[in-house]
C-alpha cells in the first residue's frame, strides 16, 4: 500500500470530478480486496484537484501519461488563465485549444522511454495551431500509433471532436502505426487491434472496423501531418523516404503561383491595342487550360513591370499612363497602393521577367483531380494558375507523372477537401509531391508517362507512374 501511494498523480480542474473519481477508484480497490481503511488516504494523495497546465512538477518523472484532456479553445478561456497557460507551454501559439497544453505537459513529464496515450481530438496534427506541437514531437519524441476515430461514438456524450487516440513516446523516432477505425468499433475491437499493434510483425491489418498500417517512420517536421488511408500513409512515407521533393534545386525544379493584381477588372485585358504593345504581357488564365491543351483565349496583363523587374516610369508609356490615370481611382484604393502610394499602379505581385518565356506545367487550383497544363512558353500565369519549372525535367515526363493519382495523392493527402470533393492544388500541396530522378525512370516508362500526358490518359498515366515510383498498385 505505501510502494503504491506515489506511485499515480491524477489531476482535474473541478472538485466535483475529483471527488467522484475519488469514489469510483475506492469503489474498485475495496472491491479488489485492498483494505478500505487505507484505500481513502491513498486514493486521496492520487486524485487532486489543481490545474494541470500551471502546476510546478519536476519533469521527466512518469513512466505513462493518461489522458482524455479538455477540449476548449484558448479564446474562451478567462483572460488571465489563458495568459498564464501561453507563458507555462510553449506550444500553445494562436488560437490553440488548450490540449495542446496537455500533450506538451505530458510530455515534457515523461521519462526516457515513457509513453503518453491520450484520447482526444486530432486537428492538431494539420492545423495551423498543432505547428508547435508537432515541432516538439518530430525533434524530441516518436509517434508510435495514431488511431482515427472519427465514426466511433467514443464518448458517452454526445461529441464531435474528430476524435483519435494517439501513443508518443520520448525516445528517438523508431516504426509507427496509422490506423483507422470505421463505425462499429468497439472495446472488443480496441483489444483485439491492441494485440495486433504488440503481437503481429505484419504490414497491414484490414478489417470490418479498422485498418491499420506499419510506417518505417512517422512524417517529419512540422508542417501538417497527411491524412489518409493507413495503407496510403505508408505509401506516401515510403515514397518520401525513396525519392526527393518535386521542387529542387538540384534539378533546377520551382513550383509558383501566378500574377495577383489586386485589380482583375483593370489589369487584365483582351484588347491587344489598349496601350503601348510592350505593356500587354499574355496571360495564361484558368480557361486556356480547361481541354488539358492549352489554348489561349487572348487575355493580357497591363504590365507595369519592365524587364529588369522595375516599376516603368508612366511618362516613357503615355497610353499606359493615361489607361492608368483613368482608373486611378481604384487603383490607388487597393492596399498595396495606400502603403506605397507613389508605386499605385504596381499589381500586388512583381511580374518576374524570365518566367514568360519558359515552358511551364500549370495547374489550375480548385479541380477534382489534378489537371497539368502544358504551355510551351510565352504566357505569364494568372493568379489562379500555379505552375512547375524545370532546367532538367521533360515537362512532358513530368506531366505524366503529375496527371497520375499517385502525385494526386500527395495533394489529397495533405490539402483540405472542399465540399462536393473538390481539392485545392496550391503550391504548398504540389510542393509535397515526391518525384523520383528522371535519369531513373527507364526510357519506355519516359515514353509512357509522355504518350498518356499528351493524350491525357490518367488511367495511363498512373499505371506508367506505378513503375517509375516502384510500386506495384496505388492503395485505396
Ligand atoms: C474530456 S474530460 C475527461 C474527464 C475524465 N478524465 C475522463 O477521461 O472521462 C476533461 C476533463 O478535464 C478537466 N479539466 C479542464 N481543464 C483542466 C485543467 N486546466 N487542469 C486539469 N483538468 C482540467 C475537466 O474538468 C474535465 O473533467
Amino acid at each position: 500500500m505505501l510502494e503504491a501511494a506515489s506511485a499515480i498523480e491524477a489531476i482535474d480542474l473541478l472538485a466535483h470530478n475529483v471527488q467522484q473519481a475519488q469514489q469510483l477508484v475506492s469503489r474498485l480497490l475495496i472491491d479488489d480486496g485492498w483494505n478500505a481503511i487505507e484505500v481513502d488516504k491513498v486514493v486521496q494523495g492520487w486524485i487532486l484537484q489543481g490545474d494541470y497546465l500551471l502546476r510546478s512538477r519536476s519533469s521527466e518523472s512518469a513512466d505513462f501519461v493518461v489522458g482524455n484532456p479538455p477540449y476548449i479553445r484558448l479564446e474562451d478561456v478567462p483572460e488571465v488563465r489563458m495568459a498564464a497557460y501561453r507563458r507555462s507551454c510553449n506550444t500553445m501559439g494562436g488560437r490553440a485549444d488548450i490540449y495542446v497544453g496537455f500533450y506538451e505537459k505530458g510530455l515534457v513529464s515523461l521519462k526516457s522511454d515513457g509513453k503518453l496515450a491520450f484520447i482526444c481530438a486530432d486537428r492538431w496534427m494539420r492545423n495551423q495551431y498543432g505547428r508547435g506541437l508537432r515541432q516538439l514531437i518530430a525533434r524530441q519524441y516518436s509517434m508510435d500509433l495514431a488511431l482515427i476515430m472519427h465514426d466511433v461514438d467514443a464518448f458517452e456524450d454526445q461529441v464531435s471532436a474528430y476524435p483519435a487516440i494517439t501513443v508518443i513516446s520520448n525516445r528517438t523516432q523508431g516504426t509507427a502505426i496509422a490506423a483507422d477505425t470505421r463505425r462499429s468499433f468497439s472495446s472488443a475491437q480496441a483489444h483485439e487491434f491492441a494485440s495486433w499493434t504488440t503481437s503481429s510483425n505484419d504490414q497491414y491489418v484490414d478489417t470490418e472496423t479498422y485498418h491499420a498500417a506499419r510506417l518505417p517512420h512517422w512524417f517529419a517536421g512540422d508542417d501538417s501531418w497527411p491524412s489518409a488511408s493507413p495503407a496510403r500513409l505508408a505509401m506516401l512515407e515510403e515514397l518520401s523516404q525513396r525519392y526527393q521533393l518535386l521542387e529542387d534545386r538540384r534539378t533546377g525544379t520551382r513550383v509558383g503561383i501566378g500574377v495577383a493584381t489586386g485589380a482583375d477588372k483593370i489589369f487584365i485585358t483582351d484588347r491587344a491595342d489598349l496601350v503601348e504593345t510592350d505593356r500587354l504581357l499574355p496571360l495564361s488564365m484558368v480557361r486556356d487550360t480547361k481541354t488539358g491543351i492549352f489554348e489561349w483565349n487572348g487575355s493580357y496583363l497591363v504590365n507595369p513591370w519592365d524587364s529588369a523587374g522595375n516599376l516603368v516610369d508612366l511618362t516613357n508609356y503615355p497610353r499606359l499612363a493615361s489607361y492608368f490615370k483613368r482608373h486611378a481611382s481604384v487603383l490607388r484604393k487597393r492596399h498595396i497602393a495606400i502603403k506605397q502610394p507613389s508605386r499605385w499602379y504596381k499589381t500586388i505581385d512583381k511580374v518576374d521577367p524570365h518566367l514568360t518565356a519558359q515552358p511551364k506545367l500549370l495547374l489550375p487550383d480548385m479541380k477534382m483531380t489534378i489537371h497539368p497544363v502544358l504551355d510551351e512558353g510565352g504566357y505569364y500565369p494568372h493568379h489562379n494558375l500555379y505552375f512547375i519549372v524545370s532546367d532538367s525535367w521533360d515537362l512532358r515526363v513530368l506531366g505524366g507523372l503529375m496527371l497520375s493519382k499517385v502525385a494526386e495523392a500527395f495533394v489529397e493527402a495533405y490539402a483540405v477537401k472542399m465540399r462536393g470533393g473538390t481539392l485545392r492544388f496550391q503550391a504548398q500541396y504540389l510542393r509535397k509531391i515526391r518525384v523520383p530522378n528522371q535519369d531513373d525512370i527507364d526510357e519506355s516508362t519516359c515514353n509512357a508517362l509522355r504518350e498518356a500526358f499528351e493524350k491525357r490518359d490518367s488511367s495511363a498515366a498512373t499505371e506508367a507512374a506505378l513503375r517509375a515510383y516502384g510500386l506495384d498498385h496505388l492503395p485505396d
